[in-house]
């Protein structure tokens, strides 16, 4: 129909193509819980280098074998496996994870690694959320602690290549005085809200005469930690201790304080820079790591907007609020905030470090 009733065509459209959008979506969000059962039950590393039937699967996994037929089934009409001969009777077929499915899937220290992009939300976004729906109602908030193991192993795997691979490299040709200071034997280095000390780990193993002191708040991912220290054979130079920088006194003597993907979460992220300003030596410098959100609001926005704003719907406000008072700054932490909240806690110099990071933004405090 024409005319009079164009605006009722202009809804149907967008009716249409929301509904075309959201079956996208809601395809991707059941795949994914897919890929989760193949990550956590171990179906993706049974299949490593070696071809399965579902019976074989089933054998080596310790799953039943209905249900790891119709897995391997599901995974491969998806694309995520592939079938050596489709017409083969179901018994008989045998299914392949291809390499570089198997780098992305199963290597932690693989650029391309997507376990953390599925534990996180289906394992801990998905746990919580009933917990979000009474907290949305009463305005309250959502502990870090509520969203599990799955929250925390996946927050731990989502910034290892980061820390590891690029973090060294940023530091060495953006910060070049940093990186001398780093490199001399005996300096300090206080990584604040280290999660599981991912970031800790990677600055021990680039600075081999460098002394770091992990501190955060949640007891497992500090256990989880010095378990990976023990690991990593850097225990005498590398320590975790469960924390709040906001009450923590201690001397000034790090040379440099890190914070990397925490601050927004913090119900006072003041009070915490003011903690970590207590901390560093005269002359010291404070790094901050925190979502390459735009400078403004927009919408419709881009891919990497729009992930970050489910991640602060879902996770970091509702953690930030946990706490009372809180600021609720959430994932979308501007650059402007960022001033601010530098400059309440007695920064006088703010930097935007150049990393060209999709999703990362570098901050120099001083
Ligand atoms: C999103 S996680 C980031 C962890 C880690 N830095 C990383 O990049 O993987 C935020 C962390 O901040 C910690 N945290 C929040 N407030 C804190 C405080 N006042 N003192 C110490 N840790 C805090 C939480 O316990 C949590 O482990």
């Amino acid at each position: 129909m024409t005319g009079g009733n164009g605006g009722s065509l202009g809804d149907a459209a967008r009716a249409q193509a929301l509904a075309a959008r959201l079956f996208t979506a809601s395809l991707g969000a059941g795949e994914l819980m897919t890929v989760y059962l193949g990550i956590k039950l171990g179906l993706y590393a049974a299949l490593r280098n070696t071809p399965a039937s579902a019976a074989e699967l089933a054998e080596r996994a310790g799953v039943a074998s209905r249900y790891a037929r119709e897995w391997l089934e599901q995974q491969a009409a998806a694309g995520f496996l592939d079938v050596d001969d489709p017409l083969l009777d179901p018994a008989g077929r045998r299914y392949t994870l291809p390499g570089g499915h198997a780098e992305a899937l199963l290597d932690g220290d693989s650029p391309f690694a997507v376990a953390p992009l599925t534990l996180m939300p289906v394992g801990g976004m998905g746990a919580v959320l009933p917990l979000l729906l009474d907290a949305y109602r009463s305005g309250e908030g959502v502990p870090y602690g509520a969203y599990g193991a799955d929250f925390r192993g996946g927050q731990a795997g989502l910034n290892e290549h980061v820390f590891r691979a690029q973090l060294p490299g940023w530091i060495r040709r953006a910060l070049p005085d940093v990186h001398d200071v780093l490199r001399r034997d005996g300096a300090c280095l206080a990584d604040v809200a280290c999660g599981t000390g991912r970031s800790s780990l990677a600055l021990a193993a680039a600075y081999p005469g460098l002394q770091v002191s992990g501190f955060d708040l949640d007891e497992p991912s500090i256990g989880l930690a010095r378990a990976a220290t023990r690991e990593d054979g850097v225990a005498d130079r590398v320590r975790f201790e469960v924390a709040d920088v906001a009450r923590l006194r201690r001397e000034r003597c790090y040379d440099v304080v890190t914070v990397f993907d925490a601050l927004h979460d913090m119900p006072d992220p003041v009070a915490v820079l003011a903690g970590c300003r207590r901390m560093l030596a005269p002359g010291g410098t404070l790094l901050l790591m925190e979502p390459r959100v735009r400078e403004e609001f927009h919408a419709p926005s881009d891919e990497t907007e729009r992930f970050f704003y489910t991640v602060s719907l879902l996770h970091c406000l509702p953690v930030g609020l946990a706490e009372t008072p809180s600021v609720a700054t959430g994932t979308m932490i501007r650059p402007e905030r960022v001033r601010r909240y530098a400059a309440a806690a007695g920064f006088t110099d703010v930097r935007i470090v150049d990393v060209a990071h999709r999703f990362h933004r570098l901050y120099r405090l001083a």
